[in-house]
């Protein structure tokens, strides 16, 4: 197949790599890719949001299969322009892709389909939705309603923290017109957790759990990001857990998508949070998530674009795709300054001397990358996931940070604390069990 993979962050890097791996050989174009996707396929400079170029593309080149690697061109209708062409792509239609382009929207599905999440109130206007805030009285998550990158939440801990973040989204714009609807919903306690699975109409093929470490700096301080690092599976949602909370959450969104005449196709995402009233859904998402994807993919041992293909024909069987028992582990290495303001233009050292750590069992993913002249920079906020695959957490995670060690990357930071902090609790609890 001639396929087209859309994006160029390090979910895209693994994707392009595992797709490389395939028993068939496949021409894998990436738009716009990055220095790691170069090595994979051929970069071509599209901007992923842009649906009628993407589709002069494919025409151009004769694509047989196009594979969104983010949400902006799932949003933006890209699944839907491939259906009018007949060409094959990866992924929910437009109005599908609102569980993750609208948050009011995900809330309504999740009321409708009897979903846990938190209570929540639906606001237009910032001097209601700010009375909302004191009369609630608790902490709460204000959630700008369409895409932010996932920077549009701030989780406030009292009243003068949420009517902050309501005057940034809905009066200054700080989100442009993402906020100007906003969600409010109570805020919840519990450990955190994503749930992805592969969907085509009601066939639900559930991959490994895995957990991401959103805020920028240790210990869960500071701003939200897209992810510091990742790793699979979740200790919080040990395997035995997993079907029952694909009952619980992806089954009855997916029945309620096909009640409404729209059945959904491609991976469904809930991100989780385990509380002591049970798990409750914090978001959808419509896609891979990133870092998620690249230990996911670490542990994948299946053919991937036949799995894609399968899927997007809506002919997933029920046969689970296979993966490595192993646990793999993923640390962000991000520019100073991210997810504000960041540096750029320096250049990346020390691959090679980290991927032979271990070799076999590291990869570096490329994120914000470019390759010039045989030397690779970094041009974006994230700008490379370091991966390990161990025997479990704690081997994956020494790996991956040996394999960091041999990085050199001036003007950059990440965290220290991946796969520990609650999971090392959970590691170590007395009676052996694990959740
Ligand atoms: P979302 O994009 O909705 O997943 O929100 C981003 C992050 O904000 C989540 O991964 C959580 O860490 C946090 N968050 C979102 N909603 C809540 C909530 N109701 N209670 C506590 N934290 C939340
Ligand atoms: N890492 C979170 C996301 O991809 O949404």
């Amino acid at each position: 197949m001639r396929i087209l993979l859309i994006g160029s962050g390090g979910r895209e890097h693994a994707l392009a790599w595992k797709l490389g791996q395939s028993r068939e050989k496949h021409e894998i174009f990436i738009a716009p890719g990055n220095g790691g996707t170069a090595r994979e396929g051929r970069n071509t400079d599209l901007p992923p949001g842009d649906i009628p170029l993407i589709m002069d593309f494919v025409r151009a080149n004769r694509i047989d299969f196009v594979i969104p690697g983010p949400e902006l061109p799932l949003v933006n209708g890209i699944v839907d322009a491939c259906a009018r062409e007949g060409v094959l792509c990866f992924g929910p239609v437009a109005y599908a892709a609102r569980l993750e382009g609208s948050k009011a929207f995900a809330k309504e599905i999740m009321r409708e389909a009897g979903v846990p999440t938190a209570d929540f109130a639906v606001f237009n206007d910032c001097a209601a939705a700010e009375k909302y805030v004191r009369d609630r009285k608790r902490p709460l998550a204000v959630k700008a309603d369409g895409l932010a990158a996932g920077k549009g939440v701030v989780v406030a801990s009292d009243a003068e923290e949420a009517v902050a973040a309501l005057r940034g989204m809905m009066l200054e714009k700080n989100f442009g017109p993402a906020g100007e609807t906003v969600v409010i919903e109570d805020a919840l306690e519990g450990e955190e957790v994503s749930l992805l699975a592969f969907c085509s109409d009601e066939t639900v093929l559930p991959l490994p759990s895995a957990r991401d470490h959103k805020t920028a700096w240790d210990e869960n301080r500071g701003p939200n990001t897209g992810g510091m690092g990742a790793y699979s599976p979740a200790l919080a949602l040990p395997e035995h857990r997993i079907g029952e909370i694909t009952d619980l959450v992806l089954r009855p969104v997916l029945k309620t998508m096909k009640k409404r005449g729209v059945p959904y196709s491609g991976i469904l995402y809930a991100g989780l949070m385990l509380t002591a009233d049970g798990p409750k859904v914090l978001e959808f998402n419509v896609r891979f998530g990133d870092p998620e994807c690249q230990p996911l993919l670490m542990r994948f041992k299946g053919d991937l674009p036949a799995l894609l293909a399968d899927c997007a024909r809506r002919r997933l069987s029920g046969a689970t795709p296979e993966w490595t028992n192993e646990t793999a582990l993923c640390v962000v290495m991000a520019a100073k300054g991210y997810p504000g303001e960041y540096s750029r233009g320096m250049a990346v050292e020390g691959i090679a001397a980290a991927e032979a750590v271990m070799p076999g069992k590291i990869k570096v993913f490329h994120a914000g990358t470019r390759e010039e002249q045989g030397s690779v920079r970094a041009f974006g906020g994230r700008v490379l996931g370091v991966t390990a695959l161990g025997a479990d957490l704690r081997e994956a995670r020494e790996r991956a940070y040996a394999a960091v060690a041999e990085i050199r990357l001036e003007d950059s930071f990440f965290r220290r604390d991946i796969g520990s902090g609650e999971a090392a609790v959970l590691v170590s609890a007395p009676d052996g069990s694990l959740s």
